[in-house]
């Protein structure tokens, strides 16, 4: 196969949007009130509830779920005014009644939250939670909006691809919180990539460097950073609860350049990974994860792909990819000259991504269609999880032997994510990965 064959056969939005036979689960009829449950009712499963309301105003949220009590009067409360200035204050209570709302908290919330009458799942919790939700989601037979990252590592994306073949042959809807996928800037400039428009495509770079420790702010009582608490409620700082920020923030810039490659286009090795973590972050207060990675990855038949991504103060911020071909190069959100004059610019931004990804979910169950975008996200995913690996290991290896034979498993052996009540105070001790000592497994 050519490269511009592969680059084509990533083709996304539209691509994955096949009809399959209607199904009995989770059915919507077209004008429905879709019934919404959201788990995970922090900052984005709020956030995310919202743009779902600006989306379509035709749904009712009638469930809400979180590890923390505390979490869900307040999201209900700040979803309802959003809802308040959307639709006004009359018709507001029909899409979320905040005193009437289901409110489940606890470690088997989001069994109790999928035993209520639902349509879709907005599933927002910690990175290491979406894996086991969506096990459950998928056994229950609901649509889901899933954020990014699906799984922290290989052990759970192997499990994310079974589960969205899984969803994909129960005629479930997925889409993903990888919101560049979204925005018709994107699209627009990713087709004219897989038309050729700046010629065959040698290399990438991405990069996620913003310009401050996440953590920064650490959340829980000081003396308690070693425990189950403190970790989940900090997840950001730790790599099991996170991925690192590698994976868990770095996904998005990742995705778009295995989009643009061909999403199915998987590296064939991971041949530098370079990260460390800055001498002034105690750990574990503020974590245990790597502060920078640096990854180089071979895509096979000439194409090189390099990724950046750090979280340190007062450094220089650069969120963006850049893609260079035989005839010009992806930068800057256009397609330049190898000079850098402008060849092609998109047209305006026409609608918020974070709300567009809802439009595209809901609209599809509404007509349906079927669409499964999980696939997609567990991809770049996973060539995360290969540099993070890389990275904490300092090896190089095949990607093929992580996909096929890795055994990496950093979720702590005393937590059972899949429900099982377990005492937050629960010490989970941490240390910083230290490459050549680390181990690959
Ligand atoms: N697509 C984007 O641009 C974007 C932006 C921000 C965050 N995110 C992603 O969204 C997810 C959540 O991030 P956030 O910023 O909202 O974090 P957050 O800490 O504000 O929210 C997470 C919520 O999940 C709850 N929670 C923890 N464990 C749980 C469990 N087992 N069951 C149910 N609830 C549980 C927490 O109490 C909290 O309320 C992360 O994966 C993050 O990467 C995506």
């Amino acid at each position: 196969m050519d490269r511009r064959s592969f680059v084509k056969n990533g083709a996304v939005l539209g691509a994955a949007a096949a009809a399959l036979p209607r199904f009995g689960f989770a059915q919507v009829k077209g004008s429905d009130r879709i019934k919404v449950a959201l788990i995970g009712c922090g900052g984005r499963g709020t956030g995310a509830a919202c743009n779902m309301i600006a989306a379509d105003p035709n749904i009712k949220i009638v469930a809400l779920g979180d590890l923390f009590p505390e979490k869900l009067d307040k999201a209900a409360n700040k979803i309802h005014d959003f809802a308040k200035k959307s639709v006004g204050e009359s018709k507001a209570s029909e899409i979320i009644d905040p005193s009437k709302v289901k409110k489940f908290s606890g470690w088997d919330n989001a069994d109790q939250v999928l035993a209520e009458d639902i349509d879709v799942v907005i599933e927002a919790t910690p990175p290491v939670f979406r894996t086991p939700h969506y096990e459950k989601i998928v056994a229950a037979g609901k649509h889901a909006f899933l954020e990014k990252p699906g799984a922290v590592d290989v052990i759970q994306g192997r499990k994310m691809y079974k589960l969205a073949e899984e969803a994909s042959k129960k005629g479930l809807c997925v889409v993903c919180g990888n919101q560049r996928r979204y925005d018709n800037r994107y699209q627009d400039l990713v087709k004219r990539m897989q038309d050729g428009e700046i010629g065959e495509l040698l290399a990438g770079q991405c990069y996620w460097n913003n310009g401050g420790y996440i953590g920064a702010w650490a959340n829980g009582k000081e003396g308690t950073e070693d425990t189950l608490e403190y970790q989940i409620r900090n997840w950001w700082c730790f790599i099991w609860a996170s991925g690192d920020n590698i994976v868990e923030q770095h996904v998005h810039n990742i995705d778009v350049l295995m989009w643009a490659f061909g999403s199915d286009r998987m590296p064939v090795e991971v041949t530098t990974g370079l990260g460390g973590r800055s001498t002034d972050l105690p750990c574990p207060r503020y974590g245990d994860r790597f502060s920078h990675f640096a990854i180089d990855y071979d895509m096979g038949n000439g194409l090189r792909m390099a990724s950046y991504c750090h979280q340190d103060p007062n450094t220089t911020p650069n969120v963006s990819e850049r893609i260079v071909g035989t005839k010009g190069i992806f930068q800057g959100l256009r397609l330049t000259d190898h000079k850098g004059k402008t060849i092609y610019a998109p047209g305006k931004l026409e609608l918020d991504p974070y709300i567009a990804e809802h439009k595209y979910l809901l609209s599809a169950i509404r007509s349906g269609r079927r669409v499964n975008e999980l696939r997609h996200l567990i991809n770049s995913n996973m060539v995360a999880i290969a540099g993070r690996m890389s990275a904490f290991s300092g090896k190089r290896f095949k990607y093929e032997w992580m996909v096929k034979k890795s055994e990496e498993n950093i979720v702590p052996q005393n937590v059972d994510l899949m429900g099982k009540t377990q005492d937050l105070s629960l010490k989970n001790p941490v240390s910083v990965p230290v490459p050549g000592k680390y181990k690959l497994v």
